[in-house]
Parts: C-alpha cells; structure tokens; sequence
C-alpha cells in the first residue's frame, strides 16, 4: 500500500514537473520571437531589426490583395532600403522615395533598383547625373523580382497618402 502511495506521489510530481517545464518553454518562446508591429521577424532573417520599423498603415479603401501588395512592399522596404531611404523628402544615404513615382518612370525604376551600378555603367543619362549628385555613393545590387521592387514602390507611392496612386504600368502583383 504503502509503496503504491510512493509510486503515486513520484508520478504525480513527474507529471507536475513536466508541465511547469513546458509553460517555461512557451514563455520563453514568446519572448524570444520578435512581435508585431508591422511583422517584425516575418522576414526570415536574424540581420532584421525591429527598433526601426516604420509601421504605416495601409491606404482605405484598397483591395485585400492591394494590401497584401502594401505589406509585402513595406517589409521589403524596411529591410532592405531604410536604411539608406527615408519615405520623405529627407536624405539619408540616397534621396528619400517621396514623390519617386512623379520624377521616375516605373520601367527606369525597377532596373535601377535591382541593380543601379549595371545602369550607370551602361552610361543612363539620369543613373550617371544622380550617381554624381550623391557623391558617387553606390546603391548595392538586390535579388529582387520585378514582382517584389513593383511592391516596394507600391508602398513608397502610397505611404501617408490619402488619395491612392494606382501603378497600371506596374506588372500584375502576383499574390499566393
Ligand atoms: C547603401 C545605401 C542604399 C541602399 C541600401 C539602397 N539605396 Fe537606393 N540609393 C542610394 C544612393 C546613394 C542613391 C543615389 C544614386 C547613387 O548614388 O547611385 C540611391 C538612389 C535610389 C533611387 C533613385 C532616386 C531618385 O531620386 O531618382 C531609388 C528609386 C532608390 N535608390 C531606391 C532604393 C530601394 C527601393 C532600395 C531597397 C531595395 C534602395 N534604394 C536601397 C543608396 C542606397
């Protein structure tokens, strides 16, 4: 009898112990994965820096796709560019993205950003003129898809905005 009561007991604190050690993990998992705002620690990358992540809102009145257009924009954005772009006016490395899709042709800016140092090489006219104007600092090279750049100027182009700027010469985002 009484060695089923020990046995009993032993089980019961195993069972005990096993649950405190699972709530610890849950809890330490919750505080160690990055949180909103803005999906931080969606992008798969330990390089990715919540602190600076600049959390606008989508325009009203868009589509559901339009905003999953937005988002995917404003993460690529904030990984990739921010640190060298504001949305605004002012420069930080580069000149900000305010009014981009007004001075820029769409077909000039998805080249370019893929991979600025090809089009100054090929000797564009405005690639070379804003190289110098930046003190011929470089713009790196990216991976990106047309798909992915044509997002990013999606949210550059709508960001803040209250009148939405539809892109038409955009290639059709492509949403799975
Ligand atoms: C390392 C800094 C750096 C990063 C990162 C960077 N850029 Fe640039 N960008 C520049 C500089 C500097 C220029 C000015 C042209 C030059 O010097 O080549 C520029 C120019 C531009 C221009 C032309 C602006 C105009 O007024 O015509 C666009 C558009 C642009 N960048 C978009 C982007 C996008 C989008 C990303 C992210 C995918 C990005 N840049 C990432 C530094 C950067």
């Amino acid at each position: 009898m009484i060695y089923l009561f020990l046995k009993l007991t032993q089980a019961v604190s195993l069972l005990a112990l096993s649950v405190i050690g699972l709530i610890v993990a849950l809890v330490f998992i919750q505080a160690t994965t990055p949180k909103e705002p803005g999906g931080c620690g969606v992008i798969d990358t330990p390089k990715f820096v919540c602190g600076n992540y600049m959390n606008y809102l989508p325009p009203k009145g868009i589509s559901d796709s339009l905003k999953t257009v937005f988002t995917q924009g404003k993460k690529l954005f904030n990984y990739n560019c921010s640190q060298c772009h504001t949305e605004f006016t002012d420069v930080i490395v580069g000149p900000g993205m305010k009014g981009i899709l007004e001075r820029r042709k769409v077909s000039w800016l998805i080249p370019f950003i893929q991979d600025s140092q090809k089009m100054i090489a090929a000797g564009d006219t405005a690639a070379v003129n804003l190289f110098n104007k930046y003190n011929q600092a470089q713009m790196q090279s990216f991976q990106l898809t047309e798909q992915e750049v044509s997002a990013i100027l999606f949210y550059v182009g709508n960001m803040g905005s209250h009148e939405i700027v539809y892109i038409d010469s955009l290639p059709p985002p492509k949403i799975d």
